[in-house]
């Protein structure tokens, strides 16, 4: 394909035919897709039906046994995971990652000063102190998080804490989000916030979400589709998704 488009145009993230085989196990089978500036888009699946893997090849966590991924244009299939964090794809952070003695601001402060070159320089000038300052509270208010800026990360409910991780991700600037089952481990009503907290995100930018849980996707999700043994099977509005007798039977185990 020729780049003779607007930058409107580019997709955020295309996978042409990928494909991931372990030994004889093929977990991910010819899957083409595309997420534009600013989609919302989801993969949803049982369990086995090669979610993860498909996270992992896009993040490069894991080499691709075939097939090309896109960001932004580029063919990043063969470049590292930082690579492709630096031009502009985030996944989440793990919660071991946060410092649940600090507090929301604090957590974010450090994400952000992680990011840059001179993290090992322990003298730096007011100015950037200043803009790192700046940034953290922006980053907070655009996530709807700056009233508990001043909380100890520890006195977070965990699904607070599984959005501050989200909230971290988006130190970088990232123009797409990746999001491995964000509401794994949380209760329905933790779910629920999850799914309003990733509606609040800012609008411009890309979210792919890779999950089990259908209630989320249909809440955040303009369009989704369905991996069933490595393979997209279907692709629909979350109405259609809802009433498709294909998906039913997949995730009821007779597919
Ligand atoms: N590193 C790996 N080595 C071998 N097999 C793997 C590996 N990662 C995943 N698999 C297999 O690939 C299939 C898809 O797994 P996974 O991507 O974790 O599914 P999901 O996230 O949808 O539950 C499973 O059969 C799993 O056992
Ligand atoms: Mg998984």
């Amino acid at each position: 394909m020729s780049i003779d488009q607007t930058d409107e145009a580019v997709p955020a993230l295309e996978l042409r035919s990928l494909a991931k085989s372990f030994g004889g196990l093929k977990a991910t089978r010819d899957v083409t897709f595309r997420v534009m500036p600013g989609d919302r888009k989801a993969i949803i699946g049982p369990n086995g039906a090669g979610k993860t893997t498909l996270f992992n090849l896009i993040t490069g966590i894991y080499p691709v046994t075939s097939g090309q991924i896109f960001l932004f244009g580029n063919d990043v299939t063969k470049w590292r995971s930082h690579q492709r964090t630096a031009l502009g794809m985030a996944r989440t952070f793990q919660v071991t990652s946060l410092f649940p003695k600090l507090t929301v601001l604090d957590n974010v402060l450090l994400a952000i000063n992680g990011l840059q070159p001179s993290k090992f320089v322990m003298w730096r000038p007011l100015a950037s102190y200043r803009s790192t300052y700046d940034k953290a509270h922006s980053l907070l208010e655009r996530a709807s998080f700056l009233d508990r800026k001043d909380v100890e990360v520890r006195n977070l409910s965990h699904g607070e804490q599984r959005q501050l991780e989200i909230v971290l991700g988006l130190a970088s600037d990232p123009k797409i989000l990746l999001l491995d089952e964000p509401a794994a481990g949380l209760s329905s009503g933790e779910s629920t916030e999850m799914a309003h907290f990733l509606i609040k995100l800012p609008r411009d930018l890309a979210i792919l979400l890779i999950e089990h849980d259908m209630d989320v996707v249909f809440d955040v999700c303009a369009e989704i589709s369905v991996l069933h043994f490595g393979e997209l099977l279907e692709t629909g509005t979350p109405e259609q998704i809802k009433k498709s007798q294909r998906v039913q039977e997949i995730y009821l185990g007779t597919g």
